[in-house]
């Protein structure tokens, strides 16, 4: 993880407030002689800092300011103070985000898809390592490929559970996994392979004609969850352009179990997937938002 310095200070400007220092979590800033001034070895390159002065006195130079220009909309890179949102839209859309499984036959238009990763690194990261990878497949015809790829995975994970005596031997040696997905997967995908084959409907990726796998580089401290924060940021904003989206699972258990797939889209062997999300124009609308299961939390109360 890259923790270089990069904040410049112009004391000339500095007015000597300290909310540069108040905000930053690891003290790479700290006033002298009433003026901010770079005093830690590490950062984590936030730039609260940057952010937060009144007199516009730091900047962060690893940030890059490209990085928040989009190609399909002009952002507001105005602060919005907390509380000022409107949370009944921001529910709402939310809520009707859902997982599209009927796409249209159309393009999408690659500068959609672009934004769409910048808004993905919008997310947190553990100790802002940043080390997200994005892998686009900006065609339907790249999606056939990846989806041959894992189909080809379930295909021969499927003749080796169908095996009674395999699934027992490893159950004798502790192991269950195989067992556990012939009870719970193997039909499914026996008939989604078969349909693939004989009527050409894809169950896998619902037709979507983009995809964009979402990993991590070496480095990140919590590459996984950094993953699915940017995957979540990317599902809203993929709604709010117009776009249906879904998470395949499927393919991500595929291409951790087989390297030669991520290889084939080239990802490198030290980068790992967290979550493939299929795109495209929807070919589905509801009537309402939908309920979930009723969730009781727990209280702590020291
Ligand atoms: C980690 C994860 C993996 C998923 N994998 C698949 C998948 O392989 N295929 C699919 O059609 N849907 C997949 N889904 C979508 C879920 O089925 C869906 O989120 C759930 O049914 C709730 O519906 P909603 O997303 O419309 O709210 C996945 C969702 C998650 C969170
Ligand atoms: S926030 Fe800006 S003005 Fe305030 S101490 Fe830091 S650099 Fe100086």
């Amino acid at each position: 993880m890259d923790q270089t310095v990069s904040t410049v200070i112009d004391e000339d400007v500095c007015i000597g407030c300290g909310m540069c220092v108040k905000v930053c979590p690891v003290g790479t800033i700290s006033m002298k002689e009433g003026r901010a001034a770079v005093t830690g070895k590490w950062s984590l390159n936030c730039g609260h800092c940057e952010a937060v002065c009144p007199v516009d006195a730091v900047r962060v130079m690893s940030l890059d300011k490209e990085q928040s220009a989009f190609g399909t909309f002009d952002a507001d890179h105005r602060w919005l103070p907390h509380g000022e949102y409107d949370t009944v839209q921001l529910v709402r859309l939310m809520s009707s985000r859902r997982s599209c499984r009927n796409f249209k036959d159309e393009p999408v238009d690659r500068p959609l898809l672009e934004d769409l990763v910048k808004i993905g690194v919008t997310a947190p990261s553990g100790t802002n390592s940043q080390r997200w990878s994005f892998t686009i497949l900006p065609t339907r015809h790249a999606v056939i490929g990846l989806a041959e790829k894992v189909g080809g995975f379930y295909l021969r994970l499927n003749r080796l559970a169908e095996k009674s005596w395999l699934r027992f031997l490893l159950r004798m040696v502790g192991k269950r996994d195989l067992e556990d997905y012939y009870h719970t997967y193997y039909e499914y995908v026996e008939e989604g392979l078969m349909e693939w084959k004989q009527k050409g409907r894809d169950r896998l990726f619902h037709g979507a004609h983009a995809a964009i796998v979402l990993g991590s580089k070496p480095g990140a401290t919590l590459p996984k969850e950094d993953a699915l924060l940017a995957a979540q940021n990317m599902l809203l904003a993929a709604h709010a352009m117009g776009l249906g989206t879904c998470l395949i699972g499927m393919a991500v258990e595929a291409m951790k179990r087989d390297r030669s797939i991520a290889r084939f889209l080239g990802i490198p062997d030290k980068e790992q997937t967290f979550a493939i999300i299929a795109l495209g124009l929807p070919d589905e609308e509801y009537q309402s938002t939908a309920g979930r299961k009723l969730v009781v939390p727990r209280y702590f109360e020291g």
